[in-house]
């Protein structure tokens, strides 16, 4: 068994093929440009064309972030995937991940913590890690939120730039329902590599998860779901049942609340202070979370990063790809104290401490 740390190899991250503003968004949905940058800080996202699938977008990543560690999938001996967007809604996406990249058979373990998918993924990536379990552990946060989207064919023409419209206003309105929602999402995947660290100062140094169900209504999709018979039905699409709720303000309200918490609680455990974190990387839910969090933190602008103005909420992706575009640009040295934080449905929230 393997007592040491772990640590990241390698990464990388790919986006949906699409790019898709705010005001092709306006299209199709009752909003401007202008709410959604100041609600949201979101610009853009990226959407999947049809037919490309979650496990599509995980490969994708996974190919980057082997390429970046300088091995290949036959180096790979687990997989762990964090999505709450799997191709099927059983089974999930490890083992379809594996054989399109043409692996043999290792295990491969679906997690389903939403948006702090890569916080929790990071721990069992450790432990499996540590336990001597794994060697070359691929773990990948993938997403596509655009199945969400309760538009017609047409609508999504114009959504992709495939038709200006306009939309009938019938159908317009019926997408505004679920506006709040629809703006703030978009589809991406994140991959990284994993092994045993060579040196005690580097890797994963420790985490502060927490759940709580209770207020588990204020973000879910409530169909399909095994609490109706049959768990999927016709009267649940007429009702939009399929699209999730969010009551943005209460799920606005813990993230700006646990996630600070969980940063100071896995810094205690980890026997360091705030000061010595060289860079926090929250989960991209809304830019004014982040801008409160670090408030609340009291961390300069150069020590948290953001990127949800370029592809918005991709949940279990969003850290995985600013940690991957902070490592690409040099933002994260060898040797910094990174910490990632996250909030999501279920709810779940935590954070991880990294030496790099
Ligand atoms: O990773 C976890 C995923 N989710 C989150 O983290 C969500 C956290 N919450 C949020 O990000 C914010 O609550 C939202 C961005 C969702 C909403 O921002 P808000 O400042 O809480 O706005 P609100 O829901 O209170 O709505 C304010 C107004 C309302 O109009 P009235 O009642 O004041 O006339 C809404 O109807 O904005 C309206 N509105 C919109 N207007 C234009 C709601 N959505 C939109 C929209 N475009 N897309």
């Amino acid at each position: 068994m393997s007592m040491g740390h772990s640590r990241i190899l390698g990464s990388g991250f790919v986006v949906g093929d699409t790019l898709v503003t705010n005001e092709r968004m306006a299209k199709v949905v009752d909003t401007t440009n202008e709410w959604i940058k100041e609600r949201s800080g979101i610009e853009q996202r990226y959407f999947v064309t049809e037919g490309t699938a979650t496990s599509d977008l995980g490969v994708g990543a996974a190919q980057k972030a082997l390429a970046d560690a300088g091995l290949t999938a036959n180096d790979i001996d687990y997989i762990v995937v964090a999505t709450m967007t799997p191709d099927y809604y059983f089974p999930g996406v490890g083992s379809l991940i594996q054989t399109k990249l043409g692996m043999t058979n290792v295990p491969a373990l679906d997690i389903r913590q939403q948006c702090s998918g890569f916080v929790y993924g990071l721990q069992v990536a450790d432990a499996l890690i540590r336990a001597g379990a794994a060697k070359r552990l691929l773990f990948i946060g993938c997403e596509i939120h655009s199945g969400f989207m309760p538009f017609s064919p047409q609508g999504w023409d114009v959504v992709m730039g495939r038709s200006e419209g306009p939309i009938p206003q019938s159908e317009k309105d019926w997408n505004s329902k679920f506006r709040h929602l629809l703006v703030l999402f978009g589809d991406a995947a994140g991959a990284v590599v994993m092994g045993p660290s060579e040196s005690k100062d580097r890797g994963l140094l420790g985490f502060a998860l927490h759940a709580e169900g209770g207020p588990v209504e204020s973000l879910y999709v409530p169909s399909a779901g095994f609490k109706y018979r049959p768990y999927f039905s016709e009267a649940h699409v007429k009702e939009g049942r399929f699209v999730p709720v969010m009551d943005g303000k209460t799920v606005f309200k813990m993230a700006v609340t646990k996630m600070p918490e969980a940063v100071h609680e896995v810094c205690a455990k980890a026997g360091v202070t705030l000061d010595d974190i060289d860079l926090l990387i929250p989960h991209q839910a809304n830019l004014r979370i982040s801008e409160a969090v670090q408030k609340a933190l009291k961390l300069p602008d150069d020590r948290v990063y953001n990127n949800i103005q370029k592809y918005g909420n991709t949940t279990a992706a969003t850290i995985p790809i600013a940690y991957d575009e902070c490592k690409k640009s040099g933002r994260v040295k060898q040797g910094d104290l990174v910490c990632f934080v996250g909030l999501g449905a279920g709810f779940h929230w935590g954070a991880a401490l990294m030496r790099e």
